[in-house]
């Protein structure tokens, strides 16, 4: 593997660590602040994010490359309400997708094809979390202040969100 190749990856390593421990921060928040059906999706959600970090550093390492276990700085403890999560989420998501294309501009500037070919995945799965950072922005615009409203989302966003979400990252 080319080691700009090689750097590129692990910058992409360290930014889906990151996401992970943002979205463990924000379900911990979610928890103490009594939205537990929220905190599940978070948790949930961080877990996924770690999953993604190792397919990484295992196509990395597998590649004769090597793959650098990133420090983690500490994300923001606090939000003002679950609107203010899922914006941010959404802006964070955003940002990946950015970053992964980046990837796969490179690997095909360099002619890394296999590079490329592993990357469809990321292709895919931003796609697909984009879209549903959006519908539950879409959601909670929608209820606003509504207290019963908030009441039934955080009941019933796992039965919404979670069922469509993709669950064969480690393939
Ligand atoms: Fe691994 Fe949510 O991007």
């Amino acid at each position: 593997m080319k080691k700009n190749i090689n750097q590129a990856l692990n910058e992409q390593i360290a930014l889906e660590a990151e996401s992970s421990h943002i979205y463990l921060s924000m379900a911990s928040w979610a928890e103490k602040t009594g939205y537990h059906g929220v905190a599940q999706f978070l948790y949930k959600h961080s877990d996924e994010e770690r999953l993604h970090m190792l397919k990484l550093i295992r196509f990395v390492n597998e590649r004769d490359g090597v793959a650098v276990i990133p420090a983690i700085k500490q994300p923001k403890e606090t939000y003002k309400n679950l609107l203010e999560v899922f914006q941010s989420i959404l802006e964070h998501e955003v940002y990946v997708t950015n970053e992964i294309n980046k990837l796969v501009e490179l690997s095909l500037k360099e002619k890394d094809f296999t590079t490329h070919h592993f990357l469809q995945w990321y292709v895919s799965e931003q796609l697909e979390e984009e879209a549903m950072a959006k519908q539950i922005n879409d959601k909670l615009k929608l209820i606003g202040n509504d207290k019963m409203g908030i009441y039934v989302f955080d009941r019933d966003i796992n039965s919404m969100f979670l069922d469509s979400e993709n669950t064969d990252t480690m393939k």
